[in-house]
């Protein structure tokens, strides 16, 4: 009994990687990009969010929306945390549509980010949360323990990931990319090296501008991460003095039970 039980659960074990290897279709590679915000108490970096929303407007923003993005946040205390002016000065730059007015207006920083749906491109807003880069060992989301849900790498990986092949497919011309699922992704390589010069002169080779809008769309998912860590940590802090004294009651509790033990042994 016990043996023929050990051999189907070793059989089992065995067959599911094949399983999962087969569910997946091409293998998926995401890299562990290093990002700021990552472990416990990592924050946005200033810099890089400003770099990547330089890289938004200029390699993203043709294609792609952020709509569910306030423009004002970009002054936001722990994100790009932009001078208001400057957020105005952007904010003049971009068209909205004005429904009141029935036409297009300059935006002012009350305005969202536009929404963009021109050539079937996703809006950007949350995708850094709507997307895990991390999954396995085989679905288990282990990974997703020690390395974070993945999103910001899954979107350096896509655009990084590009090999170079491309094909038509009922009209449509798709990349191939090792990142996104199934291999052949229907968006051009939107960056390549030095397609931007940044401001404070920081490196521009593809890799560090994939990693900088990443980071930057991580914060328009997710613009309120600093918060939520330090409520986090204090409320670790109170479980800890919580159990401390807890532990302290406790040993008073019974100190007299176990007093009268010594005595007796
Ligand atoms: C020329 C238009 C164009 C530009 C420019 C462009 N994209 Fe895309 N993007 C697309 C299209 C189209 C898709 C949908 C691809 C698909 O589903 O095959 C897409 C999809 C994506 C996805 C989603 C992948 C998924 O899992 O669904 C991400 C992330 C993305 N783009 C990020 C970016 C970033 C970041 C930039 C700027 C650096 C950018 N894109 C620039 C057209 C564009």
């Amino acid at each position: 009994m016990f043996k023929k039980l050990a051999i189907s659960t070793a059989l089992s074990l065995a067959l599911i990687p094949a399983a999962v290897v087969a569910a997946g279709g091409g293998e998926q590679h995401i890299e562990d990009f290093d990002f700021s915000f990552e472990g416990p108490f990592g924050v946005y970096d200033q810099n890089q969010l400003q770099r990547g929303l330089h890289v938004y407007t200029d390699l993203c923003a043709a294609c792609h929306g952020l709509k569910y993005v306030p423009l004002r946040t970009l002054a936001d205390e722990g994100g790009p945390e932009l001078p208001m002016d400057q957020v105005r000065a952007y904010a003049e730059n971009i068209d909205v549509f004005d429904p009141e007015l029935d036409d297009y207006r300059s935006a002012t920083p009350v305005d969202h980010f536009p929404a963009n749906d021109g050539v079937g491109a996703p809006d950007l807003s949350v995708m850094a949360k709507a997307r895990a880069g991390f999954h396995g060992p085989y679905g288990l989301g282990i990974n997703q323990m020690f390395k974070g849900m993945g999103g910001p790498e899954y979107i350096a990986s896509i655009l990084t990931g590009y090999t170079g092949h491309e094909k038509e497919e009922a009209g449509t011309t798709l990349y191939e990319n090792t990142a996104f699922p199934g291999g052949w992704i229907a968006m051009q390589p939107p960056i390549e090296d030095e397609s931007i010069d940044f401001m404070d002169g920081h490196a521009n080779d593809l890799h560090h501008i994939a990693e900088d809008v990443s980071a930057f769309l991580m914060w328009t998912a997710e613009p309120k991460m600093m918060a939520r860590k330090q409520v986090g940590f204090i409320g670790v802090l109170m479980l800890a003095i919580l159990s401390v004294l807890l532990y302290l009651t406790n040993k008073r509790i019974w100190a007299p039970l176990k007093g009268k033990k010594i005595k007796q042994s």
